[in-house]
């Protein structure tokens, strides 16, 4: 398998499908209350992907039975939605969200506190998001895929904070998962070349404490071997001449990633 560069025209598909993953992203985001259930933000986000026309693309990926990942607290990625999980205040709950429209991919998540939450969880949350901003900034035609990893893993431990190493980031495009690993850590200057068309899901997964992670018994809950809190910032973004794009989000949009 080949790393895939996209034409402008296929961007343009992927910045489509990028668009419904925020606008339920967003939704959700303004949604969220102490006292609701996970489940009950699947039902929205099911019900406004298919009245935009896209296709939920976890539900079915390799068995996942959701459209939403619903990761509270410790919890890394791939939160199961639950009618018996009840969001309290206090809690970073992570959203994730896929959508496939046209064919074409767009997958982005974000961490969110749900009330007041701990001054040490909001910096989670800040130098989660900021190590994004800075993985994007670096998604530039010549520099090399390691560079990416860097900006994340430097601007993380800097703060004092570790990276998950088990889970990447990844090409996507016709499929959710394309040619390309990310890992977010790693010397610089390694790695193929980024070039103009290349399009990457960048997703920073960040703990409080030591980097391990488990499995929990659903086969797929990702928690931290430590039980410390985690963070999972991600977006769908292309490589082009004038810079980073940020295909899950609309263009008038700028400034920090989330
Ligand atoms: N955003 C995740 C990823 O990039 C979610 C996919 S896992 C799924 O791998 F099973 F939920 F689809
Ligand atoms: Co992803």
């Amino acid at each position: 398998m080949a790393v895939i560069c996209k034409s402008p025209a296929e961007l343009d598909k992927m910045h489509r499908a990028g668009l419904v993953v925020w606008r339920v992203l967003n939704e959700l985001k303004q949604m969220v209350r102490p006292g609701m259930t996970t489940m009950d933000l699947e039902k929205y986000a099911a019900r406004r992907v298919a009245e935009q026309g896209g296709r939920a693309a976890f539900k079915g990926y390799r068995g996942y039975p959701c459209v939403l990942c619903t990761s509270l607290n410790q919890e890394v990625v791939h939160g199961i939605p639950s009618a018996k999980r009840r969001i309290e205040e206090g809690d970073i709950l992570s959203l994730d969200f896929g959508v496939e429209m046209e064919g074409y991919y767009g997958d982005a998540a974000v961490t969110i506190p749900v009330g007041k939450i701990a001054p040490e969880t909001e910096r989670l949350l800040q130098v989660t998001r900021e190590s994004l901003d800075r993985a994007i900034d670096q998604a530039r035609p010549g520099n090399r895929l390691s560079d990416i990893s860097h900006a994340v893993q430097s601007w993380v431990e800097q703060n004092g904070f570790s990276v998950v190493r088990e889970l990447v980031g990844h090409g996507i495009g016709t499929r959710m998962h394309e040619d390309l690993q990310l890992p977010n850590y790693g010397e610089p200057g390694h790695g193929p070349r980024l070039r103009e068309g290349m399009t990457l899901a960048i997703e920073p997964m960040v703990n409080v404490g030591k980097p391990a992670i488990r499995i929990l018994d659903d086969e797929w809950t990702a928690v931290t071997a430590d039980g410390s809190l985690s963070a999972h910032f991600e977006h769908t973004v292309a490589i082009t001449s004038n810079g980073p794009w940020i295909l899950t989000r609309p263009r008038e949009v700028d400034g920090p990633s989330w």
